[in-house]
């Protein structure tokens, strides 16, 4: 396991569109290992690969529900209702703004064992897909916001 250096708004490879993943090679099962750990150093709650240089289709998400979600070539089946909250992002760390998400999304994708799987999700957690979702297609919740974009202190998301 490894700490990877996450890169920051500013960054062309936040911008790009990531490839779909076509097997589960060791070097994947090491990437979503250093992304889990990546983030949880970072006090995050989801991270997509191209916060960490790779553009590859993968997020990996922990909402602190008791589950690691590994989504991999993730593909958002459905939305619905409608949330407004604070986000944030680790690639622009300090920062944070209002954003309109959907309340409710289903979710397919694979996991690090290439497993084809659907994903429900509500409130944050829904929230948290959508955010690392759009990061693979070149997203950043700055697109979104409704508003300014605030500063938090040393509070990070
Ligand atoms: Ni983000």
């Amino acid at each position: 396991m490894a700490i990877r250096k996450i890169r920051k708004i500013g960054d062309d490879i936040l911008r790009k569109e990531c490839k779909a993943v076509k097997a589960a090679t060791p070097r994947i099962k090491q990437l979503v290992e250093d992304m889990f750990e990546t983030m949880y150093e970072a006090n995050g709650v989801g991270l997509a690969a191209p916060q960490v240089g790779v553009l590859k289709q993968i997020v990996v998400i922990d909402v602190e529900d008791g589950n690691q979600y590994v989504l991999i070539n993730p593909e958002i089946l459905e939305e619905s209702g409608s949330q407004t909250g604070e986000e944030g992002c680790l690639s622009l760390p300090g920062k944070h703004g209002m954003v309109t998400r959907p309340n409710y999304v289903k979710v397919r994708a694979f996991d690090e064992n290439m497993q084809q799987y659907e994903l429900e999700g509500e409130e944050l957690l829904a929230r948290a897909i959508c955010h690392e979702c759009a990061h693979l297609h070149g997203g950043l919740f700055i697109d979104l916001v409704e508003g300014e974009l605030m500063d938090n202190g040393s509070e990070e998301e």
